[in-house]
């Protein structure tokens, strides 16, 4: 097999095309659309947030992206390539490029903090030792070093998270997908991650598309963020953010940083 490691660094981000893209959910009669009519072409290497409400659909439109949900209409392609074929069923090897995260780290308890990194690896047929020396690079760039023989019970929320990015990496995907990530932890402990996430965005250059409901995460770690509406989920804007990185806690502070905070709430209608 071709070798998923070492990481490859900067320029290793895959585009991502949303082209029309619908998902109308069917249960037993009741039909919902979820999504409706996403068109979004996303740049190699870039950090993009889908903020919204509850129930616009932003969980629907990831699915879609991580070739766990096929749209009822429209096209995804992941670095040019369609994602799913016209019976729904997603391409093997662009799977292959695609990494999630989700708001709870789904570690498996009875593995060690570097075979759970290391589970991606394991089913691509990576030998031990190269397992082992991945996931303790890995390790290190999220900021474990030192519990890599340690149990997830051992574990705050915050440090199982990352774990479940070290994971995520390891088969050096093009493209991270995260769902409310970090929506569990207390609010200095998401400060700690969405600084940690940025340093680890501008070592591996991965394109990263990050769900949240918080206006201040987006604000802090986006490079274009994509307001969703819901019922039915739509694209109601999307806002450039041109803070220079890498950006410090301190930007918080910064009357444009408030001002684009002001402008998300009104988008958002919180005021
Ligand atoms: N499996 C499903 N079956 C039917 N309806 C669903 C399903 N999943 C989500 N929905 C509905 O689709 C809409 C969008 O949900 P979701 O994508 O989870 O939104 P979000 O992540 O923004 O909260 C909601 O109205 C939700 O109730
Ligand atoms: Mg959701």
């Amino acid at each position: 097999m071709t070798s998923p490691l070492p990481s490859t660094g900067a320029g290793s981000g895959a585009s991502l095309s949303l082209d029309g893209v619908t998902k109308i959910y069917s249960a037993r009669g009741a039909r919902t659309l979820a999504v409706e009519n996403v068109s979004l072409a996303i740049e190699p290497g870039e950090f993009i947030v889908l903020l919204g409400r509850s129930g616009c659909g932003k969980s629907t439109l990831l699915k879609m992206l991580g070739g766990l949900l096929s749209p009822t209409h429209g096209d995804i392609r992941v670095a040019g390539r369609g994602l799913y074929d016209a019976g729904g069923r997603a391409d093997h090897a662009a799977l292959g490029s695609l990494g999630f995260v989700f708001q709870d780290a789904n570690l498996l308890a009875w593995r060690s903090v570097w075979r759970n990194i290391a589970l991606p690896l394991e089913v691509l047929g990576v030998d031990k030792p190269q397992r082992r020396a991945r996931a303790a690079a890995l390790a290190r760039e999220v900021g474990l070093d030192g519990f890599l023989d340690a149990l997830p019970r051992a574990l705050s929320g915050g440090m199982r998270q990352r774990v479940a990015i070290a994971r995520a990496l390891a088969a050096n995907p093009g493209v991270l997908l995260m769902d409310e990530p970090f929506g569990a932890l207390d609010a200095m402990t998401r400060d700690d991650m969405n600084l940690l996430l940025q340093e680890i965005w501008l070592q591996e250059r991965k394109t990263i598309v990050l769900v949240t409901h918080s206006i201040s995460e987006a604000a802090f770690l986006a490079d274009r963020i994509v307001v969703m509406s819901p019922r039915p989920g739509r694209i109601q804007r999307v806002i450039e953010v041109d803070f220079p990185r890498p950006r410090a806690r301190t930007l918080v502070d910064d009357v444009r940083f408030q001002a684009l905070t002001a402008e998300l709430r009104d988008e958002l209608g919180e005021r």
